[in-house]
């Protein structure tokens, strides 16, 4: 059995508020970590904050507040977020914490003992919004950034750079020779391409252009590339050290994933496994490259105007708890392919899937309990794990093991609904309410069992996405909210009463539409 599993997020920019692309990568994240966490005991969640960098210290002086304070405001708000839609980190880190910056300073200077950073002076094109020097070919017809589409700032200095071509082959070679390392897959050859052309790069700026940031520490007139500083967060977060690092450190590392967007999968692939080579630190299993989210279609953008907070989705539909966003966005793409949002879709998904699908089943079946048994299991309704239906339980949680371990999230959320499919196609078929009309009912019990037990099931493999729902679903099966896997096993739920009449209660009400749409409005 494997020991331990170490996930880690981007940590994102504070110079703006979370919205839901940044909403959809951690409750990727979230679900990926509940699910580890039902099979294996250490299972591990770092997120994050990045507060360094020009972008930040230029929203700030807009704004007419220090950087710390623009930091500070917008880290509560990402910490807010996470706690309401139950982001279950167990730890989030802010590149502006101490034991962060004086760890970086130290990995810097370790760099240049190592000879792989040198001092040079360079004329570059430098985009703000990425944080990122652009070549003249990356940019559009109109010399703009493509991602921002802003102009990028011809600067001219002297600053350090990472000797990057040092490490270009020896990149290649592991790519290539681990085919888990990129998901999807289908992002090696871009990387392989970006990887030919690749050159050494600025990792300092000039105290003059950029004062917050991290010292060089000795060269106070250069502070550090905040991309440096904030890819370090993956192993400052958990103690490393140059010379001793904390056991925590020993344990997790190296990272089993770095779940991040695909617009950065450059920064990860490329730069953070040169560092980490040069470090002589073991490289990551796995960077996982999640598509974007759109709004109805487009581009979230300030100047569009679409940006949406998760807050206001759950405020629009007057959900109390996140599990129904949190389970059309994990289901909202396939493997890094880009999602979109739209309150249509998110009404109908959810209507579909929990209400009617998922919630409706049990009610209907605990509703048949009542009303055949007094809500009680007898022994002889229990069946055995060669039933059809317990073979199909046992294939889809076999099936969503191997998905998750391959980081398809949405195609393990299909395998749970087309499960519960087949369930409800079973009671159609099998018709309960007749077979207790004629007095089959030997026969009337065991359907009942049956689909039962597929939901409770249902409730453990549907956790990761919807915690709330699934503790609710076993709790109305009397079960105790024990999630891990070790309970999928067929004929867990036992004979005895579990339920009556005025305790069955609907566990996620259909949302209603006249109203989200007016509050919304409001
Ligand atoms: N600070 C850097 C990451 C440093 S990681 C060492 C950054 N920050 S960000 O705030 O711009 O983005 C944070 C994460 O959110 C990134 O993985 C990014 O891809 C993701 N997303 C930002 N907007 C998004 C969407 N509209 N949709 C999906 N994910 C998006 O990049």
């Amino acid at each position: 059995m494997q020991e331990k599993f170490y996930l880690t997020t981007a940590i994102d920019y504070v110079n703006g508020e979370p919205h839901i692309g940044h909403a959809y990568e951690k409750i990727l994240s979230d679900v990926i970590i509940r699910h580890k966490r039902q099979i294996i005991d250490n299972a591990f969640m770092l997120t994050g904050t990045d507060e360094h960098g020009i972008k930040i210290q230029k929203t700030a002086a807009s704004k007419g507040i220090t950087p710390k304070e623009l930091c500070d405001e917008n880290f509560s708000k990402f910490e807010a977020a996470w706690k309401e839609l139950e982001i279950s980190y167990d730890k989030i880190i802010r590149t502006t914490d101490l034991q962060h910056t004086k760890t970086v300073k130290k990995i810097f200077s370790k760099l240049l003992e190592n000879g792989d950073i040198y001092k040079h002076s360079y004329t570059g094109l430098y985009c703000s919004g990425c944080e990122s020097f652009l070549s003249p070919k990356d940019l559009t017809e109109d010399g703009l950034c493509p991602d921002h589409m802003k102009k990028p700032e011809e600067i001219t200095e002297e600053n350090y750079f990472f000797k990057l071509t040092k490490y270009k082959d020896k990149i290649a070679e592991y790519i290539k020779s681990h085919p888990e390392f990129i998901q999807p897959s289908s992002r090696v050859n871009e990387l392989l391409n970006q990887l030919e052309n690749i050159e050494d790069i600025s990792v300092s700026r000039t105290k003059s252009s950029v004062q917050w940031g991290i010292d060089v520490d000795g060269d106070e007139s250069q502070t550090i590339y905040v991309w440096i500083d904030a890819l370090s967060n993956y192993i400052t977060a958990i103690g490393y050290d140059i010379d001793n690092p904390d056991e925590q450190f020993k344990k997790l590392w190296p990272a089993d994933v770095h779940v991040i967007g695909k617009d950065i999968i450059k920064f990860h692939s490329i730069y953070w496994i040169a560092i980490l080579m040069s470090l002589g630190l073991p490289l990551p299993k796995t960077i996982y490259a999640h598509g974007w989210i759109t709004i109805d279609q487009s581009k979230m953008s300030k100047s569009i105007g679409n940006v949406i907070a998760p807050h206001d989705v759950l405020m629009a539909f007057n959900l109390d708890k996140p599990d129904a966003f949190r389970y059309y966005m994990a289901s909202a793409a396939l493997i890094g392919k880009d999602g979109n949002y739209s309150d249509e879709d998110f009404k109908e998904k959810v209507n579909a899937d929990l209400a009617n699908n998922i919630g409706n089943l049990l009610n209907r079946t605990l509703n048949m309990l009542v009303k055949y048994f007094d809500g009680e299991i007898k022994n002889e309704f229990i069946t055995d794990k060669t039933s059809k239906i317990a073979i199909l339980a046992e294939n889809t949680k076999t099936q969503i093991i191997e998905a998750f371990n391959k980081y398809e999230i949405a195609e393990a959320s299909n395998l749970i609904v087309s499960f519960a499919d087949f369930v409800n196609k079973y009671v159609t078929e099998t018709a309960p309410w007749s077979l207790a009309k004629e007095g089959k009912m030997l026969e009337t019990g065991k359907v009942l069992y049956n689909v039962l037990e597929a939901m409770r099931h249902i409730a453990i493999l549907l956790y990761p996405y919807c915690p709330n729902i699934s503790a609710d679903i076993l709790t109305q099966l009397s079960q105790n909210t024990d999630f891990k896997y070790t309970n999928l096993v067929w004929g867990k739920l036992q004979a005895g009463k579990i339920t009556e009449k005025d305790k069955i209660k609907p566990v996620f009400l259909r949302l209603d539409s006249e109203f989200a749409t007016d509050k919304k409005k409001g």
